[in-house]
Formats: structure tokens, sequence, C-alpha cells
């Protein structure tokens, strides 16, 4: 794949759609899957790509998942307008959530999802503004892998 012929395509992602849950993520995973991105990769881009999508089913009002690929990464910004995160650090933190009763029933609110994003991605950026919305970056890069 040449670079100018990067690949970019964005997915609606609703808040508090729960019988959509993983259907950005898996719609993701099938697109990299046909343009070869090789198993371990897809592997990580899966788990990362779900719990960022979750997590704007989970507590944002709307998304989206912007994703991008190059002969050197795959690329995924998720923008939401939402309550945003007060506090990063905390968020970030193995077992911190912030998940109602209703979603721990559904198997949600480990509070694992932003730590298994960050040990899966090469780059993570994670920033926002409460009140307004998160905006997650996470890269996964190819190492020359050629698609
Ligand atoms: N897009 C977001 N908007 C607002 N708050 C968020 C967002 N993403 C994460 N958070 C906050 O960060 C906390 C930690 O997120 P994380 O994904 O690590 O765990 P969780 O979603 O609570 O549980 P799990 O992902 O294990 O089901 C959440 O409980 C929530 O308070
Ligand atoms: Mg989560």
């Amino acid at each position: 794949m040449a670079k100018e012929r990067a690949f970019r395509q964005a997915f609606p992602v609703k808040g508090g759609d729960f019988s959509r849950a993983g259907d950005v993520s898996c719609l993701i995973k099938n697109l990299l899957k046909e343009i070869g991105v090789p198993a371990p990769i897809l592997r990580r881009l899966a788990i990362a790509s779900y719990e960022a999508e979750m997590n704007i089913i989970m507590y944002a009002a709307e998304g989206t998942a912007d994703l991008t690929v190059t002969p050197d990464e795959v690329r995924l910004v998720y923008s939401d307008r939402g309550p945003g995160i007060p506090d990063i650090t905390l968020a970030m933190r193995e077992g911190y959530s912030t998940a109602t009763a209703e979603m721990r029933e559904l198997g949600f609110g480990a509070g694992m999802g932003l730590p298994n994003i960050k040990k899966n991605a090469d780059t993570f950026l994670l920033a926002s503004e409460p009140g307004r919305g998160t905006r997650l970056e996470i890269a996964i890069r190819l190492n020359g892998r050629q698609l």
C-alpha cells in the first residue's frame, strides 16, 4: 500500500447503545484482516478498539472512531461528546471504574479498559475536556510488514 493510498474511514459510535456493543470494532477488525494486517497485530488492535468503543458507549453521548492505515501503522482516533474525564491519572489506574451497577451486571466495569488499551498500543494519547468530551488516539506500528 503506497503512502498516497493511505486508507481512512470514520465510524460513528452511539452512546448508551449496548445492543451494538463491539459492532464498530468488529467492522474495523474485519477490514484490517482483509487488507492483510498480520494476526498478532490484529489481536492487539481488536482488544484496544473494543475497549475504546465500549468506553464511548458506556460513558459518552456519541462519538466517532477514525481509522487511518498507512504502510507504517494503524491509527485510531476516538473522539466523543460527553462528560469527559476529570482525572486522567485516576482513570488510568487498574481497577478504577465509575461504571453503574447495570453495567457491572453486563460484565463491564473492571476498570481494565484504558490500561489494556495502553498495553496493546505503541502510541497512546488520552486527553479530555471535562463537560465536553474525550479524545483517545492510539497507533500500532506495522513494522514494515507489507500490506
Ligand atoms: N470516553 C470516556 N468518557 C468519560 N469517561 C470515561 C471515558 N472513558 C473512560 N472513562 C472513565 O475512566 C474510567 C476507567 O475506564 P476503563 O475503560 O479503564 O474502565 P471501565 O470502563 O470502568 O471498565 P472496563 O473497561 O474494565 O469495563 C471509567 O470508569 C470512566 O469513569
Ligand atoms: Mg472501559
